[in-house]
């Protein structure tokens, strides 16, 4: 069983997930930034990670997705949105649907991850009444985001990968 770890980022929260993903995967398990990974097509099981960007798995995640055709994989994504919201739901059905054809996702998590300060500097200056404005529940938000991900998500999602990994071993 050939693994591959594949993450998106942008800030870094994606990537510490996928670090430790990694961790936990046997030993000769590659890990690559979406942008040095190599054709999934050799691999039997990926690990792979995007950062939510409008709703679903950011672009160049997206791309690679596409190209994962008939494969065992697991999923993981970081959100600034609260992981218990119908937002994060939503973006993990739009995320199985990415990927191409006959592959088979035998798990997904996802966590919070900290906002890119410029995103949030953006935000605090959107009128009020908008999707964005920084409302009082929004600025908790923001600032329950920046503790993440924290070590409680990165052993989750270890966990859950490592349960994909044996899933797929079966
Ligand atoms: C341009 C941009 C768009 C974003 N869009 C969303 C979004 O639609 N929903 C959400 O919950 N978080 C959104 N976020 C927050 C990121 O998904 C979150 O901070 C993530 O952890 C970033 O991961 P990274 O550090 O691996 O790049 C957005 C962030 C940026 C910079």
């Amino acid at each position: 069983m050939k693994a591959l770890v594949v993450y998106s980022t942008l800030t870094g929260n994606t990537r510490k997930v996928a670090e430790a993903i990694h961790a936990v995967l046997p030993e000769g398990t590659a890990c690559h930034s979406v942008r040095t990974a190599p054709d999934p097509a050799g691999y039997d099981f990926v690990a792979l990670g995007f950062w939510v960007d409008k709703g679903g798995p950011d672009a160049e995640a997206a791309d690679y997705m596409k190209r994962i055709v008939g494969k065992k994989v697991f999923t993981f994504f970081t959100l600034g949105a609260d992981p218990d919201s119908e937002h994060a739901r939503t973006c993990a059905e739009r995320a199985a649907a990415v990927y191409g054809e006959g592959t088979e996702q035998l798990g997904i998590v996802w966590c919070q991850g900290a906002i890119d300060p410029k995103l949030i500097a953006w935000m605090r200056k959107q009128p009020a009444g908008g999707p964005h404005s920084p409302t009082p529940e929004a600025e908790a938000r923001w600032a329950k985001a920046a503790l993440h991900p924290d070590e409680a998500d990165l052993k989750a999602a270890a966990a859950a990968a490592r349960e994909a990994f044996a899933k797929a071993s079966r």
